[in-house]
């Protein structure tokens, strides 16, 4: 009894270093064909639409109606409206999904410029006539923090109301 007493307690001193292993695993090794590390996306030179599902259509979702559960907002037919009030333009540079991307200036600018066409996200939302974003104009931009959000959206909303602009953002307010 004493000797089984001895061996048991032997044996739960000597488990952890049995399963202990080094993490990461020194003789991990990539899987074949994957031996490449993964070109980073500012340099993958995809196209407008993969980036867009790349990096904003996790929460954004393929086709621009987001999700008021997630407090993101539909900009599908609606995110032209943006153009249309002053510091709307700045704004869609600023947010924190676009200037905190993955993606370069020139491809930021390509994705917005593509966004508020008529049939990329916008819909009849934008204006008639705006300049396109351009490589210089968002790297200005996206460096500059805003400070408040939520007051700053809701300003450019109530402005937007003023116009007499319907508010579909799918947001309900
Ligand atoms: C992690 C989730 C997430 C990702 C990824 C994301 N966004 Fe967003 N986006 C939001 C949320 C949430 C808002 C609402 C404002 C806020 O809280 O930032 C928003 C707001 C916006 C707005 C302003 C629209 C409005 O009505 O206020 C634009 C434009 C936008 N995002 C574009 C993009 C683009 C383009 C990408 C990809 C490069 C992207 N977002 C990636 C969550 C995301």
């Amino acid at each position: 009894m004493r000797h089984l007493l001895i061996l048991g307690l032997a044996l739960a001193i000597a488990a952890p270093s049995v399963y202990a292993r080094a993490i990461p695993n020194p003789n991990q090794r990539h899987a074949p064909g994957n031996e490449a590390p993964q070109t980073p996306i500012a340099q993958a030179n995809y196209s407008v639409g993969v980036n867009y599902q790349l990096q904003c259509a996790g929460c954004h979702l393929p086709d621009g109606t987001g999700s008021a559960a997630n407090d993101t907002p539909r900009m599908a037919g609606f995110v032209g409206n943006f153009l249309k009030v002053p510091g709307g333009r700045e704004f869609l540079v600023r947010v924190p999904g676009m200037s905190q991307s993955a993606l370069n200036n020139a491809q930021l600018a390509d994705l917005l410029n593509w966004l508020l066409r008529e049939d990329g996200m916008a819909g009849a939302s934008a204006p008639k006539n705006y300049p396109p974003y351009s490589a210089d104009e968002v790297a200005q931009l996206r460096h500059e923090t805003m400070l408040n959000l939520p007051g700053t959206r809701a300003q450019l909303i109530k402005e937007m109301r003023t116009q007499g602009i319907a508010i579909d953002d799918g947001m309900n307010d």
